[in-house]
């Protein structure tokens, strides 16, 4: 599959054509684009405007194929002439090359390019390349001990606990014995998580002594970003992504297939309504007895003691609290595993951001949130509007464009603050809600965020105007000055709202600290 390997000029040394445009695809692009090169996908590459929309109306290829869901690269505007493109990983080295038969435009008028992909370097970016074999290579490994047991995958975003774990226990004896072959069916634990993204590999991993002894594990990518987006604990799954996670597995030659999508699994009649190539099984229900301390099939549990495993919820209010899940639900290993990968809101890191108009009392309520969290024992860092407006910003204008990169490189440092476990604490004034947004997505990746809306009324602050900022604004002397001349978008998704107006600053204070103390980020007690 390796095409012509010229050497170039491309960036990431030399491989892929010269002249061809460079470009990094988001992350279901790349997704998709590893699935296409590893053989995951019995398809050449990204789908033309009629190949998408047989997928999205039939279910169907235009040649007759079942296939679930439309295979697309979206491009910037700049590349939507390319005959052909170089794809590259994130970081710029190539991987494959793609012919591009047909740019096309989707509803919104972005353009989308089409054609087949030939392999350029095998991708090496990424966690846990190590577990992502190819299908092929799985099913040649499987091929040295030819048995014909049915293979059995299990393709799974979370964590298994008791009550998955019975059932793909009970489901491979069951698909052994059918088989008549010796024993239970062999298991495939195929973990679907980011390409960048350790996720919940690891805790799925710490399950192995309790599979069957036949369990191999591998990761793979499905294209699900939008849904793994800040789920910790495991993404929504729709009948069509969990049809083409059994296209997939099919390809790494699973017989059947078991998905673990929550408590309720997928339906799925609804998902064989959309003809895999394998069968999904639908795995009869579990409880766990309280009277017996066992679980059991829901049928032979009086349901005066059937106890339902817990929610996402529940586990993640539990690991946020620092407390040990309880081991009826979840194998001890699992739950160690969990509380490594989700520490105790005590020892993860954290973002405030307070935003609100200038003279609201952002910087003097930020600074006593400082002192209360630095007196909990937690290291904290403030970056206060103005002072980063000295260091980390200065040059920078009021623009909207400069408000934006401002907002960015707080963004920046707090979550490198947070990823290692710090408290950041920012005040700037944090205008508009797509910056907020944006700090919010760069923090969530390592750690938590909490959003305070200093929500003093603009008379109150301009009444105030210690700065004498307001006045100038007033006679034109600043302009584009937040709530005079410039706008301030409210925002409707605030951890905490707090109007200084009347209130002793000391009162805000504790009202935050006291937030604070309830989420579980600090402890009960002052240190
Ligand atoms: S932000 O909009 O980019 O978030 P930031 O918090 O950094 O603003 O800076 C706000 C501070 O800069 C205000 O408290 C005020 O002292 C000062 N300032 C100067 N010019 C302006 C302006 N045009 N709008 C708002 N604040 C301004």
């Amino acid at each position: 599959m390796v095409s012509a390997n010229r050497p170039g000029s491309a960036p990431g040394g030399g491989v892929g054509r010269p002249d061809a445009p460079v470009f990094a695809p988001g992350p279901d692009g790349l997704a998709h684009l590893e699935l296409v090169l590893n053989g995951a996908y019995p398809l050449p590459g990204f789908m033309t405007r009629d190949e998408t929309e047989a997928v999205e109306r039939d279910g169907r290829l235009p040649d007759g194929r079942p296939w679930p869901v439309p295979v697309i690269l979206e491009v910037p505007e700049e590349l939507s002439g390319a005959d052909r493109l170089t794809l590259t990983d994130p970081e710029g080295a190539p991987l494959a090359e793609l012919g591009v038969t047909e740019c096309w435009r989707d509803g919104g008028g972005r353009p989308r390019l089409a054609g087949a992909v030939t392999l350029l370097r095998p991708p090496t970016y990424g966690v846990l390349r190590e577990l992502r074999p190819s299908p092929a290579e799985v099913r040649a490994q499987r091929e040295l001990d030819p048995s014909d047991r049915p293979l059995l995958a299990v393709v799974t975003d979370r964590p298994l606990h008791h009550r998955a774990l019975h059932q793909v226990r009970s489901e491979a004896d069951a698909l052994g014995r059918v088989h008549g072959g010796d024993g239970r069916a062999e298991v495939l634990v195929i973990v679907d998580t980011g390409l960048e993204d350790e996720g919940m590999a690891t805790a799925v991993l710490a399950a192995k002594p309790l599979l069957p002894s036949r369990t191999s594990f591998v990761v793979c990518t499905l294209p699900r970003s939008a849904d793994r987006a800040g789920d910790v604990l495991g993404g929504p799954w729709g009948t069509r992504e969990v049809a083409l996670a059994a296209h997939v597995a099919a390809a790494y030659g699973a017989t059947h297939m078991l998905a673990v999508t929550g408590a309720d699994g997928p339906d799925v009649e609804r998902v064989m309504a959309q003809r895999p190539p394998l069968t999904v099984l639908d795995p009869e229900p579990w409880r766990y007895d309280s009277r017996d301390g066992l679980w059991l099939p829901l049928t032979q549990v009086d349901p005066a003691h059937a106890r339902t495993e817990l929610t996402d919820e529940q586990v993640e209010a539990e690991l946020a609290h620092g407390r040990e899940l309880p081991a009826w639900f979840t194998p001890a290993r699992v739950g160690a595993e969990l509380a490594r990968l989700r520490p105790a809101r005590t020892r993860r890191g954290l973002t405030v951001l307070f935003t609100g108009l200038s003279g609201s009392g952002k910087s003097t309520i930020a600074r006593g949130v400082c002192d209360g969290v630095r007196r909990s024992g937690r290291s904290v860092t403030l970056l206060d509007g103005d002072v980063v407006r000295r260091m980390l910003s200065s040059g920078l204008t009021f623009s909207r464009e400069h408000r934006e990169l401002n907002i960015r490189r707080i963004g920046y440092v707090a979550s490198e603050i947070t990823r290692h476990g710090g408290v950041a604490v920012c005040a700037p004034i944090a205008p508009y809600a797509k910056g907020r947004a944006e700090v919010r997505a760069m923090v969530e990746e390592f750690g938590d965020f909490f959003l305070v809306h200093v929500a003093t009324p603009l008379e109150v602050c301009e009444a105030r105007d210690r700065k004498g900022l307001y006045a100038k604004a007033r006679a034109g002397e600043i302009p584009e000055f937040t709530g005079i001349s410039d706008p301030y978008e409210e925002p409707d998704d605030a951890d905490l709202v707090v109007d200084t107006e009347g209130m002793d600053p000391s009162e805000s204070v504790a009202r935050v600290l006291a937030a604070l103390r309830a989420g579980g980020w600090l402890p009960e007690q002052d240190g």
